[in-house]
């Protein structure tokens, strides 16, 4: 029948029939004029969408023929100040792409200059945000925050934007705000129809684009596919490179994971005093044995997000070093993979292990995440 069709229309439905998919194309994957017109006049975004393809296998997905277009939007909001009630703050006010999302203050700056009273974590020390903490579905107990107090990207989001110390605005009002502009208006149709910007629908996209950053392409990575072995060594790295991964492989490793992928050991405590202010889980939980219990960090782009430890106590990695060399604190909840009998463990690294150590962590700094431009600031 279809034959008979192009044998009789020839041309002409060929035609029409191109035109046609050309247009679904459009629809699915780019703006109308009017619509790339209004969102050009505040941002600078591409006119198909830039491509974020790590995140499009997860089942927070909700339209697979739109993957990119709601981590577009994403960061649009990541970016975006008004998501602060007096529009002074966005999440990349605390997370800035060059420090691979984290800040370089000891407590960031929210409101009206307030601080908080934990160092901002970075979002970029993971392979993927996802295959680091695993899907919001799939987590079966909070993980995020340095009390693990978060069970998801969108409740750790929340927090930041009701947070009367971050960014103070209450979700209704802001859904208000965000609904009149004309650019999410183009955005949210975009993603969701017309049913515009919601919490949830900002919540949701906020996580897409969060999901989707991915640290892969540091000088580690390279070696460690080279090898496809992390324990042997890399003709990449320096003999002091070297030196310092099989160190951290063998005093470390067991808790910030030897490949940098996963996590390992989900919180610990690593002793860093005998009374904590901030008490970690411990405060959120009430239980004693989880006092200075705290995250275990992914160490990616380490080099980058100091100062160091929930709160930013450290400025240097050498400080970091020392601290496991000879400042580990006999804390009843001291890990026990720090722990020698029933002594803190004193690692005494040699001047030339602590250097080989930090030459080693540096190699995990990714300079072409911290410079992609699909994570960056999309506004004029
Ligand atoms: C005023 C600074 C500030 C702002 C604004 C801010 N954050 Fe954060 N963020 C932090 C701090 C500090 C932490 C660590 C919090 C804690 O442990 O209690 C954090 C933690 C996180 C984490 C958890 C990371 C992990 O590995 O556990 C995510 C995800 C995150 N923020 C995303 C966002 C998003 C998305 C926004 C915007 C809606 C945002 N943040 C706004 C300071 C900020
Ligand atoms: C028992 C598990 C454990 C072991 C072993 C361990 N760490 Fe840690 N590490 C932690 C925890 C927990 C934190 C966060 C503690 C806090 O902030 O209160 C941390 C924090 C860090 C930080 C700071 C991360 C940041 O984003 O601020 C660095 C760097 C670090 N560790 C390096 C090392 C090195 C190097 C070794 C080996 C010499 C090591 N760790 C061994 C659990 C461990």
């Amino acid at each position: 029948m279809k034959n008979v069709f192009y044998l009789l229309f020839g041309g002409f439905l060929f035609m029409s029939l191109h035109s046609c998919t050309d247009k679904l194309d459009e629809s699915l994957h780019h703006y109308t004029d009017e619509e790339f017109e209004i969102l050009t006049r505040t941002l600078n975004i591409p006119e198909g969408t830039y491509d974020y393809s790590i995140v499009t296998n997860i089942p927070i997905q909700t339209n697979p023929d739109l993957p990119f277009h709601k981590a577009t939007l994403g960061r649009v909001l990541f970016y975006d100040k008004m998501l602060s009630v007096d529009e002074s703050t966005s999440c990349a006010s605390c997370h800035k792409q060059e420090l691979a999302f984290a800040d370089d203050s000891k407590f960031s700056e929210g409101l009206n200059g307030q601080i908080g009273t934990r160092n901002s974590l970075p979002l970029g020390n993971t392979i993927g945000f996802v295959r680091y903490y695993g899907t919001d579905l799939q987590i079966p107990s909070g993980q995020f925050s340095w009390d693990e107090s978060k069970v998801s990207i969108n409740e750790q989001s929340k927090a930041a934007i009701v947070s009367p110390i971050e960014m103070g605005h209450d979700m209704w009002d802001l859904v208000q705000s965000v609904n009149e502009q004309d650019y999410y208006q183009v955005l949210f149709k975009k993603v969701y129809g017309n049913q515009g910007a919601t919490q949830e629908n900002i919540l949701d996209a906020l996580t897409e684009f969060v999901n989707s950053f991915s640290s892969r392409e540091s000088l580690f990575d390279q070696a460690v596919a080279q090898t496809n072995n992390v324990y042997n060594n890399s003709p990449l790295f320096s003999d002091s490179q070297n030196n310092g991964k099989a160190l951290f492989n063998t005093h470390c490793g067991n808790c910030h994971d030897v490949n940098h992928n996963a996590i390992i050991m989900t919180a610990a405590n690593n002793g860093l005093d005998m009374v904590y202010e901030d008490k970690g889980m411990g405060e959120k939980t009430s239980d004693p044995n989880y006092n200075g219990v705290f995250k275990v960090p992914s160490l990616r782009n380490i080099e980058l997000t100091g100062p160091y430890m929930h709160d930013g106590r450290f400025e240097t990695l050498e400080e970091v070093i020392e601290h496991y060399s000879t400042g580990i604190v006999n804390h009843p909840n001291l890990h026990n993979f720090l722990k020698n009998g029933n002594s803190a463990q004193k690692f005494n690294f040699t001047t030339e292990n602590k250097r080989d150590l930090v030459e080693y962590l540096k190699t995990l700094t990714d300079d072409v995440f911290i410079a992609d431009v699909k994570y960056s600031d999309p506004f004029k």
